[in-house]
């Protein structure tokens, strides 16, 4: 299917592990033909490691100064793109203004139950690496949310959704921001 219509301002897709902000911003590349800029990946270029390596070697808040980093020069692009960030980014203040700079903002909600469910077994997020990932992705869901609603422009809550019906949400969002 030919798609004429684009997005006019980036789409900035925030959210907790697993909610499948990857998976999302590569469909939504896809389907508009724009460029998907990950920070977890981008990231893992500018350091030529894993962000699990970087959390065993330099540490959390290591990491998260690179995320405010990358963030800050972000805005400064002149064309329009997806960007995708950490499920941690929104949690720093002038993170959350750094992406509201950068575009129209949405969080992508989901609940613990299947934050568990989807990345059982993962060992790639090194906060979830305990005895405990349920308690642990409750835990930090309840810490987070504020951060992530201030943030947001819009919310869409993920967990009965397929692929289809968010990516179809997010269009129809960015057409409503646009008239
Ligand atoms: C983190 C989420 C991860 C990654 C890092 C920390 C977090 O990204 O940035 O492991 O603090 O929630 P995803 O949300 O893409 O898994």
């Amino acid at each position: 299917m030919k798609q004429t219509w684009q997005p006019k301002q980036n789409i900035v897709l925030i959210g907790f592990m697993g909610c499948g902000k990857s998976t999302v911003g590569n469909r939504l590349s896809w389907k508009y033909k724009i460029a998907l800029e990950d920070t977890d990946k981008m990231i893992e270029r500018q350091q030529n490691t894993t962000i699990k390596e970087i959390f065993a070697t330099q540490g959390e808040e290591a990491f998260r100064q690179m995320e405010t980093d990358l963030l800050e020069a972000l805005p400064q692009k002149k064309y329009i793109r997806i960007i995708s960030v950490g499920g941690g980014t929104p949690v720093r203040a002038c993170n959350r203004s750094l992406l509201k700079k950068c575009g129209v903002v949405i969080y992508l909600r989901i609940q613990p139950e299947s934050v568990y469910e989807r990345l059982k077994g993962d060992q790639n997020r090194p906060l979830l690496q305990c005895e405990d990932p349920l308690s642990r992705i409750r835990e930090l869901l309840a810490q987070r949310e504020d951060a992530y609603e201030s943030c947001a422009d819009a919310i869409i809550d993920v967990d009965h959704l397929t692929l289809d019906q968010v990516t179809d949400r997010i269009g129809k969002i960015m057409k409503g921001k646009q008239v």
